[in-house]
């Protein structure tokens, strides 16, 4: 046997080998100089098998090796090879102590992998495969060890000293040097180390867990940020607390810590003890942050501290498993979410995303299950579908469960598998036992990628009474697999009557079998097709399908739109109702693609069932605001396109706006008063029925801005100026900046100017301005873009700008994005493909993920198609080219 170095190209799930040896301590040295990193790292390894191996090898990049040495004795050249990728030692002992000294530079690093400078401060990122740049390593998660790290640097320059676990040590060292020793009592894999040096603050708490342990809290930031840590110290107490009491999961050290910095490549990271976290996911203040922005970092602290058992407690046994810690952690972090504030609204928001985004990857060239079989690069397997896909189908297993039964699975899980790298079939295991369940067709979720689309028709007898609904399934080919097994699909429903829920006895049901609730079941569909029977029905019903969006599917069901109006109006599942309003609001939207395309639209007048739908909607007391703004609210462009068999960008903007204006003409007087509702002297919290009182007031104010009258306009510029919350501040900016309207652009371009000068040292705030000007879809938005690129408040080498600026740019406008310029159609791409290039030499992960959009080019028609191919192949051909693009450039040509 010998382990020998990745060699760039595919790795296969199936060649999964556990590691040749293990490292039972790690002791790492890492001495911080201005310019340079001196690391030595004693590694104690044990061989794991019985036999003998050849060759050992160690993964390494970007490392300069000083000195080797086994035992305390230097190697000679002969013992040891330095690789592209590593170093691989020849016929090493059962048992030793490998001694390594390395030079790296965390001022070059741009990559923002390993150890790195953001700003003034020494961080790491290491997962998933980064730590291999800080010292030669086994580096997978199937490796645990013990870590002490001992940190020095310049007091000056780096008082803070911090890495997992518990500080053992510290203490002065010469010429203005000081330093700190660290233990991780837990072992784990490197992908969990973490390190940061540098002149940090803190804000400080306590929290006492359930079994009375007292934990301190710090949330580390740059001083002028002091003052934006409360949420986030909140919403971590938050969170430790629902942990014990929904999980029975405790905190397992004295001392947890939050370090923020500016330059990093993800949201956050949940390194044992030591989260490190993108600024945008910590720092808020009412000020500065939008609701949304408090949102996120409720979730995004949640989503961190819960790793602490779903990732690091019980960790993966390799990449492939990826879903199993963030499937489950983002299931975790979405249900304390929904009880934070509103679980209906919190489901709406997370499935639109699902929808628009996760949909389109799964139908797209980079389609891959939850649990991939193979990957190039695995830093672009942090996706849409591992993430968010992979929370719907736990979420699926949880209901399928039942909330106690599920509780006890976890709990099983978790102390089963403590301290362990396991499977994501070790995860249904354990709920397999706790329930008896067969979970064997359930698999599928794991292994197959698409998404399944359901067929749905029903049929009454008034003979019998009986109403039949018959499902079947079917997945699209994706480019692992072309012929799909039938998934094991939940579909939640309810059937409504002209007087409401109608009771529900399914054929084969007895008395006894019936719930308390007993409007309300899950089918379970885990055939091809399958027929479901209800007897005893006075009527024909309409079925409300799906409820709660029980399963990551598209369902299709010939609804007239009577019906649609009649469950978005009545439906007793609050998800549903958005739905139909949706579906209603779609249905309306693809008429005027027909008139857009005929020619027509400006002679087009829509169904105005959607208005009478609106009109109810806003007058029905009890509904939770922010379901209103969502009903109220068109479907996005995004979501529209992915409805089309062929997408024209332009038509669908077109279309949809001028629904929208016809629905601002129409209400006028329903969205004024919504809109004036605006009072400045209300205090700002950011709570659930707050948050949706805002959204509801800027969806109306959105409206109105299509074609504002003077009084609008009052309104708008009021709320500007007068605004104590950057919600309501940046909410009326947008609706300014996107109107069209005659005589605002003037207006709009000052107040973008003066909202620069306000907010120019903040740069979250100004994160929010380039991004509300990418996305605008007025007529010119690549040269504006270009010009942002420009803007001294641009940095090309800060993913949060890029993302604000390029992401935006190409993701979210796409009227523009697709539009080009008179001169060249193509421009856009062209822009995109330019970007990518220069970024990918800085930094490859951000450079992959910018170029989502262009793998798209299928579902476009044939021109707009090869022009992003084109891009592609540039992309693809451009010399150096990281494996992070080449993967995706391969896999989408
Ligand atoms: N594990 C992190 C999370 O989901 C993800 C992450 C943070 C990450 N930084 C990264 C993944 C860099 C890849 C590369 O919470
Ligand atoms: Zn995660």
């Amino acid at each position: 046997m010998s382990e020998s170095l990745q060699q760039p190209g595919t790795v296969y799930l199936k060649d999964y080998q556990p590691p040749a040896y293990e490292i039972e301590k790690t002791y790492l040295d890492v001495e911080i100089f201005r310019g340079e990193t001196f690391v030595k790292a004693e590694l104690d390894l044990v061989r794991a098998g019985t036999t003998a191996v050849a060759e050992l090898a160690l993964a390494g990049e970007q490392l300069e090796l000083l000195d080797i040495a086994v035992d305390g004795v230097p190697l000679d050249p002969s013992q040891y090879r330095v690789e592209e990728g590593g170093l691989v030692l020849l016929n090493p002992e059962a048992r030793f102590q490998l001694q390594t000294r390395v030079r790296i530079c965390p001022e070059q690093n741009s990559s923002l992998e390993g150890l790195y400078r953001s700003r003034t401060i020494y961080c790491t990122q290491c997962e998933a495969e980064g730590f291999r740049k800080i010292t030669y390593y086994l580096d997978r998660p199937d490796v645990m060890s013990d870590f002490t790290t001992r940190i020095s640097a310049d007091k000056t320059e780096c008082p803070v000293l911090l890495s997992n676990g518990n500080l053992l040590d510290s203490g002065e060292l010469e010429g203005g040097r000081h330093f700190a020793l660290w233990h991780d009592p837990h072992k784990k894999p490197c992908y969990l180390f973490a390190l940061v040096a540098g002149n940090l603050s803190a804000v400080e708490d306590t929290f006492t867990t359930a079994s009375g342990r007292a934990v301190e809290l710090k949330i580390y930031v740059e001083a002028k940020d002091l003052d934006k840590c409360d949420h986030a110290m909140t919403s971590l107490k938050n969170a430790m607390r629902w942990d014990e009491e929904v999980y029975g999961r405790e905190y397992d050290l004295d001392i947890f810590m939050i370090v923020a910095v500016d330059d990093f490549n993800m949201g956050a990271m949940e390194n044992k003890g030591l989260n490190i976290f993108n600024t945008s996911c910590v720092l808020a203040k009412r000020e500065t942050t939008t609701d949304a922005g408090f949102q996120r970092v409720e979730g995004v602290v949640a989503h961190e501290y819960f790793h602490n058992w779903s990732g690091n407690r019980v960790t993966c046994r390799d990449w492939f498993q990826l879903s199993l810690k963030e499937g489950f952690t983002v299931y975790r972090d979405a249900e304390f979410s929904a009880d934070m504030g509103s679980p209906t609204v919190k489901r709406v928001e997370d499935v639109a995303i699902l929808r628009t985004h996760q949909f389109a990857e799964d139908a797209g060239p980079m389609a891959h299950p939850i649990r991939p079989a193979s990957y190039m690069e695995i830093s672009n397997f942090y996706t849409l579908t591992v993430y968010e896909k992979g929370c719907e189908v736990v979420r699926m297993l949880a209901n399928l469960l039942g909330p106690a039964l599920f509780r006890k699975g976890t709990d099983l899980y978790f102390e089963r598998h403590d301290g362990q790298a396991v499977t994501t079939e070790d995860f249904v295991q354990a709920l397999a036992d706790v329930s008896g369940r067969d979970f064997s067709l359930f698999q599928n979720w794991y292994n197959q990628a698409g998404t399944p689309e359901l067929s749905v028709s029903d049929s009454y007898d008034e003979n019998t009474r009986e109403y039949t609904l018959s499902i079947s399934q079917y997945t699209p080919p994706t480019p692992e697999c072309s012929d799909k097994q039938p998934f094991h699909i939940p579909i939640a429903m309810g059937l409504l009557g002209d007087a409401g829920e109608l009771a529900l006895k399914l054929k084969d049901e007895t008395p006894e079998d019936l719930p308390a609730d007993n409007t309300h079941r899950v089918l379970e569909l885990t055939q091809a097709e399958q027929q479901f029977v209800f007897t005893d029905l006075p009527e024909k019903p309409v079925p409300s399908l799906l409820r709660g969006f029980s399963a990551p599917v598209k369902l299709n069901y010939q609804y007239s739109r009577d019906d649609l109006v009649k469950l978005a109006l009545h439906d007793s599942d609050g998800f549903n109702r958005y739905e139909a309003s949706q579906k209603l609001a779609l249905a309306v939207i693809e008429d005027a693609l027909k008139a857009y395309h005929c020619g027509d639209l400006q002679d087009f007048s829509p169904d105005t069932r959607l208005l009478q739908v609106y009109r109810e909607l806003l007058q029905e007391s009890g509904l939770d605001q922010a379901m209103l703004g969502y009903m109220l609210t068109l479907p996005s462009e995004g979501y529209i396109a992915e409805q089309q068999q062929v997408v024209d960008p332009l038509a669908i903007h077109a279309a949809r706006r001028f629904l929208a204006a016809f629905v601002a003409d129409n209400l006028q007087a329903e969205l004024l008063q919504r809109a004036q509702s605006f009072d400045p002297s209300l205090d700002y919290r950011p709570v659930a029925a707050d948050i949706a009182a805002r959204l509801i007031r800027n969806t109306a104010l959105d409206y109105l801005m299509i074609n504002p009258n003077q009084e609008v306009l009052d309104i708008c510029l009021k709320q500007l100026e007068q605004a104590n919350n950057m919600t309501d501040e940046l909410a009326a900016l947008t609706a300014l900046v996107n109107c069209d309207a005659s005589g605002v652009k003037i207006l709009a371009e000052r107040q973008l100017e003066a909202f620069y000068q306000k907010w120019q040292h903040e740069p979250l705030v100004i994160n929010s301005w380039l991004a509300l000007q990418a996305r605008n879809a007025s007529p010119g938005g690549l040269a504006r873009v270009q010009a942002l690129l420009n803007h001294p408040a641009y940095d090309g080498t800060n993913p949060n700008k890029i993302r604000s600026v390029i992401g935006v740019f190409s993701n979210a406008n796409p009227v523009n994005f697709h539009g080009g310029t008179d001169q060249d159609p193509a421009a856009g791409y062209r822009f995109l493909a330019d970007q990518i290039i220069a970024l990918d030499k800085k930094n490859p992960q951000i450079a992959a993920r910018l170029m989502t959009p262009l793998t798209r080019w299928r579902r476009f028609d044939a021109t707009r198609g090869q022009a992003m191919r084109d891009e592609l192949s540039r992309i693809k051909s451009a010399p150096g080219l990281s494996p992070d693009c080449n993967e995706i450039a391969t896999k989408s040509l």
